[in-house]
């Protein structure tokens, strides 16, 4: 017997403050997918946790996000904001997201974490970061490792 699908995945803050969200793909491409908030202080959060992500979105403080369409955006304070997103039942979900913060505001990291930690642990963030790393300063050595095709810039003329 196949295990049930979670009603919801990963609930977390993320680890920047401020986090630009913009699906790729429209809603009627995918079923499932939801971005779902909790509507309060992540302390209320914490203290109902139980209670919230059993509900889910049938809970009365998880609202979900309006994405409808490609390039609908939301832009959130998203270590102060715990959200999830539902599971993919059908299609694709392809989302953007843009983690910012300032510093020349001082310390602006409110979690010990990066973004994927709640998602994938410690140890896989830390060495998904290296491999980000290495992949910056050696691009093309990344590319033959992974078989992405390296081709010619092409040159585009003005119509
Ligand atoms: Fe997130």
């Amino acid at each position: 017997m196949r295990a049930q699908a979670p009603a919801v995945a990963k609930w977390h803050l993320d680890g920047m403050n401020y986090v630009f969200t913009m699906p790729l793909s429209d809603h009627a491409d995918h079923s499932g997918g939801d971005y779902i908030y909790f509507q309060g202080h992540p302390r209320e959060f914490d203290t109902d946790r139980e209670e919230i992500t059993t509900r889910g979105p049938d809970h009365p403080r998880v609202k979900t996000a309006p994405f409808q369409h490609v390039g609908d955006t939301m832009f959130t304070r998203g270590s102060r904001v715990y959200h999830a997103v539902t599971p993919v039942t059908r299609g694709d979900r392809i989302t953007l997201a843009v983690s910012l913060f300032c510093p020349l505001l001082g310390k602006q990291d409110e979690n010990r974490f990066w973004h994927s930690a709640p998602d994938d642990g410690l140890l896989r963030t830390l060495r998904n970061w290296g491999e980000l790393r290495r992949a910056v300063h050696r691009p093309a050595a990344y590319c033959r490792r992974e078989g992405i095709p390296i081709l010619p810039l092409k040159k585009h003329t003005r119509p």
